[in-house]
């Protein structure tokens, strides 16, 4: 058996992990989940979602990981089928290996528009697009999705296609040179813009108080801070605050497990998993906090601030920030900040989505690296072009909801049932406590026995109910875009079942032989 790769450092492996679970999700979605659903009436079920589903699920990735990593899997079809022998079990972890790849298929789209507004505030080339509808017309035109400054999709190409080059790049240099080489450098990186940016949005203050003297960065803060108990009851409000938390720290992706199988069998994950969860939640809470709400509500006031959330996390990110860079001096400057911010955030997060196919291939068909990423590499980049030619249809949110929002919650609650239920709590309780640098308080024994898959079992029928099969019989959709959501959702179920018959030849091929080869 040829040795796995390793991490090389503790910090780079920290580093690596956090820049899985910092995006786009804690600078674009987060702010806008946080608007549409009240503010402040968002960030109760947010923490406690936090503390009952997101703290305990880290560890058990991370726990199912660092155990499929000895026995040499770096996916959940192998992590799964070492932790419950039945043929069944590595379908299941299909499940989470189609969710990484399709969301990378997106995913690196809307990272791309990131590298190209990053350019295009450099060179001043929305410069002059200052209302709404302008700037709008300029994104669409970007996307191919309307009329407007850009004539055809080429340009946004071009930026799709050196995203996708650095993206394998980093990749081909593998584990060590590649990914955690990256994370030590963006990470950082990441940090320093977006302190900048929190600064300058607080120095803002109150652009125009002769006029518009509500319209402040403060009651943008509180409009975040001030908690509102009576939405309480609204269960949509626990719904997205759950969906946040799963998708801005990468739980149920597969991800987390795939980095955590190049962990040594002794070394910690309890700090760890928790290092991570607490850097990502003060990117997202703290920084991602102070940058887009405050900033609308300080030059658009509070009403339009909610208008613009309900528009979608593109028209937030891509559209009103533009317009207030074009406001404040050497916007060009903070405007290539905050989207080449967004750039690292995203490419940290994507290099992690396509490690798990890339570890199946070579673990279970004994490729080699190169040949893997380049298998992988060919694949995403064929597949990202449906996302690109058919992204005014909705193909590009479809996805999302299915593999993006939905499919979290699925795979976590299978992951949990048999982590906690199938291989034993017990067992898996020894696992998160093995080579622990702090002790995992007790009670969180019983928090993933009972209540996290309890509560995932609510979340999920709820979700099922109110959105789930509305979403699936299309009752709001555009009529246009039936056929193409259609596509989108034959394009899904190709990717599953191609993705099973990978996992059926692969174990036909190299039948994983569990007794007595426990590499401590
Ligand atoms: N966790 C990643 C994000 O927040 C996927 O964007």
């Amino acid at each position: 058996m040829t040795q796995r790769e390793q991490w090389g450092t503790r910090i780079g492996l920290v580093l690596a992990m956090a820049g899985n679970a910092v995006g786009l999700g804690n600078f674009i979605r987060f702010p806008v989940q946080a608007a549409q659903n009240g503010g402040g009436a968002f960030m109760i079920p947010y923490f406690i979602a936090f503390i009952l589903l997101a703290i305990p699920l880290m560890w058990v990735e991370w726990a199912i990981g660092r155990n499929g990593g000895k026995y040499s899997h770096g996916s959940l079809p192998g992590m799964f089928d070492v932790m419950w022998r039945n043929p069944i079990a590595k379908y299941l972890g299909v499940i989470g290996l189609f969710i990484s790849t399709i969301i990378m298929i997106y995913y690196c789209y809307i990272e791309s528009w990131t590298l190209g507004f990053s350019f295009f505030s450099l060179t001043k080339m929305y410069f002059g697009e200052t209302t709404f509808e302008s700037m709008g017309s300029f994104l669409r035109s970007y996307q191919g999705a309307g009329e407007g400054f850009f004539s055809n999709i080429w340009t946004s190409y071009i930026f799709l296609l050196i995203t996708l080059a650095i993206n394998f790049y980093v990749l081909k240099r593998g584990l060590s040179k590649g990914i955690e080489l990256l994370a030590k450098v963006a990470l950082p990186a990441l940090f320093v813009f977006g302190i900048i940016l929190a600064i300058r949005v607080v120095f803002i203050g109150t652009p125009d108080p002769v006029n518009k003297p509500d319209w402040n960065v403060e009651n943008g803060f509180a409009f975040i801070w001030n908690p509102n108990f009576e939405a309480l009851s609204d269960s949509k409000i626990w719904l997205a605050a759950a969906g946040q938390v799963f998708f801005t720290l990468s739980v149920g992706m597969g991800t987390l497990q795939a980095y955590a199988s190049y962990l040594k069998a002794k070394s910690d994950i309890a700090l760890s998993g928790l290092a991570t969860a607490s850097i990502n939640e003060f990117v997202e809470v703290i920084i991602g906090g102070s940058i887009a709400i405050p900033v609308a509500v300080a030059f658009f006031g509070l009403t339009t601030t909610t208008e613009i959330a309900q528009g979608g996390a593109f028209n937030l990110g891509f559209v009103s920030m533009p317009i207030i860079f074009q406001k404040i001096p050497f916007g060009e400057f903070f405007g290539f900040i905050w989207f080449f911010l967004l750039f690292i955030a995203g490419i940290t997060s994507s290099v992690a989505m396509v490690q798990p196919l890339i570890s199946f291939l070579k673990e279970q068909f004994k490729i080699s690296h190169n040949r893997a990423t380049t298998i992988v590499g060919i694949f995403i980049f064929i597949s990202s072009h449906f996302v690109v030619f058919f992204f005014k249809f909705g193909f590009l949110d479809e996805l999302d909801y299915w593999a993006g929002t939905f499919g979290l919650v699925v795979v976590a609650l299978i992951e949990v049932i048999i982590f906690a239920w199938i291989w034993g709590i017990d067992k898996g309780w020894a696992e998160i406590n093995r080579g622990a640098d702090i002790k995992v308080p007790k009670v969180f024994y019983y928090i993933i026995k009972y209540v996290t898959p309890l509560y995932l079992l609510f979340i999920l029928i709820n979700w099922t109910i109110q959105e789930a099969i509305p979403t699936f019989l299309m009752t709001k959709a555009n009529p246009e875009n039936i056929p193409y959501l259609w596509g989108a959702r034959i394009f899904m179920l190709v990717i599953f079942f191609g993705l099973c018959l990978l996992v059926y030849f692969g174990w036909k091929q190299n039948k994983p032989q569990y007794n007595g080869i426990i590499k401590e």
